[in-house]
């Protein structure tokens, strides 16, 4: 009986102390735990580094950060900027930590430079490293945003009291600035799908290679694949009952300045400009645009047939560029007649969106060429 009782009084004991020191040790255990769990999740390479700077204890302490192991391991780590560290995502780039330095040096907040390596392209994150820190605010997520453009974008949506996606779109495209008051010559002038307008010219000698007659009148011209597609809008309206015909279509540059210098002589410059594009500058000069008639009209197109156009060209590839509306972005007035080509995939897509091809061209081709 007496052993019995001697029996329970140990296993109390025994049980008491258990939990005592299992209490114990989960009051500091958590701690080594978590410091040990770290220290593993850091590379071999890190550690050493660490170790060598004599900053171990006081790394491991905190969480494991992936950014703060890359900038160890390359060798760019700054100790200074060890809490910023902790709060940038590691980015999934080559290089990235020269660029995560800078941008700490120029006072980016870790928020700020989450963004940076989030949303803006290789152009925009090289551009803002050779510039002063600027105030990125909502402008970051912008897809076409150009930050070397921010000042005029503030400067633009306060002056028009418009949004940051207008202002950006509207500041890109030259919009800010008096028409060909800055002329950026194309780079690529074959492109089917090439901007032209009162901010972007063709270089000097560009003629197209591909000119092709179209069939009911070898007079007019286009680049082949131009031509091809008008034959096809052309048979599509007949049988819709539209018939039109061409006016106008490929022009050299020496026609083009011919017909200008006509207008200004006849109106004026600044009247001739609203309807008359300067040598260099009209696409017609590309072989992808073509004015049309309709049948017993001059030059211009009836109701009912520009209505056809606006409905139905984008099947074929063309668009009607200087619809009605469009003159605050295009500077010409309303052109029913004037088709430019673009493909029946851009053509569609602009259709569909209701912009000009100056805003499309900076919101969806510009960085794709
Ligand atoms: N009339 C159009 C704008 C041109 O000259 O190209
Ligand atoms: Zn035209």
């Amino acid at each position: 009986m007496k052993k019995k009782k001697l029996k329970i009084k140990y296993v109390k004991v025994f049980s008491a102390s258990l939990v005592l020191i299992l209490g114990v040790l989960f009051i500091i255990k958590p701690k080594w735990t978590k410091e040990s769990i770290d220290r593993i999740e850091y590379s071999n390479e890190a550690i050493t580094i660490m170790k060598e700077k004599n900053i171990l204890d006081e790394i491991t302490k905190k969480k494991y950060s992936k950014t703060v192991e890359k900038m160890l391991e390359s060798g760019k780590y700054e100790e200074k900027y060890f809490d910023d560290y902790t709060k940038i995502n590691c980015p999934e780039k080559e290089n990235f930590e020269d660029s995560i330095n800078t941008f700490l040096n120029k006072n980016y907040t870790p928020e700020e430079i989450n963004n940076i390596f989030e949303y803006l392209n290789d152009t925009n994150q090289k551009k803002l490293k050779e510039m002063e820190h600027v105030d990125l605010k909502d402008y970051v997520k912008i897809s076409n945003l150009e930050v070397d453009k921010i000042e005029r974008y503030e400067t633009y949506r306060i002056e028009k009291n418009t949004n940051i996606q207008d202002a950006v779109t509207k500041v890109n495209i030259g919009l800010d600035l008096e028409f060909y008051s800055e002329i950026e010559t194309i780079q690529d002038p074959d492109s089917y799908t090439v901007l032209l307008n009162k901010y972007r010219g063709l270089p000097e000698n560009y003629v197209p290679l591909d000119l092709t007659p179209l069939s009911i009148n070898k007079n007019y011209k286009l680049r082949s694949k131009a031509a091809e597609a008008y034959e096809q809008l052309q048979s599509a309206a007949l049988l819709d009952n539209v018939k039109f015909f061409p006016f106008s279509a490929y022009r050299t540059k020496d026609y083009q300045t011919g017909l200008y210098t006509k207008y200004v002589g006849r109106d004026g410059k600044n009247a001739a400009d609203t309807y008359s594009a300067r040598p260099r500058h009209s696409e017609h000069e590309l072989g992808l645009a073509v004015d049309i008639r309709s049948d017993g009209l001059n030059d211009n197109l009836t109701e009912e047939h520009y209505k056809w156009m606006l409905d139905n060209s984008y099947k074929y590839g063309f668009i009607v560029r200087y619809a009605k509306g469009t003159t605050p972005i295009t500077g010409y007035i309303e052109e029913p007649w004037h088709l430019r080509y673009l493909g029946v995939d851009v053509a569609t897509d602009v259709h569909n969106k209701g912009i000009t091809f100056d805003e499309y061209y900076d919101l969806y081709l510009k960085n794709e060429k």
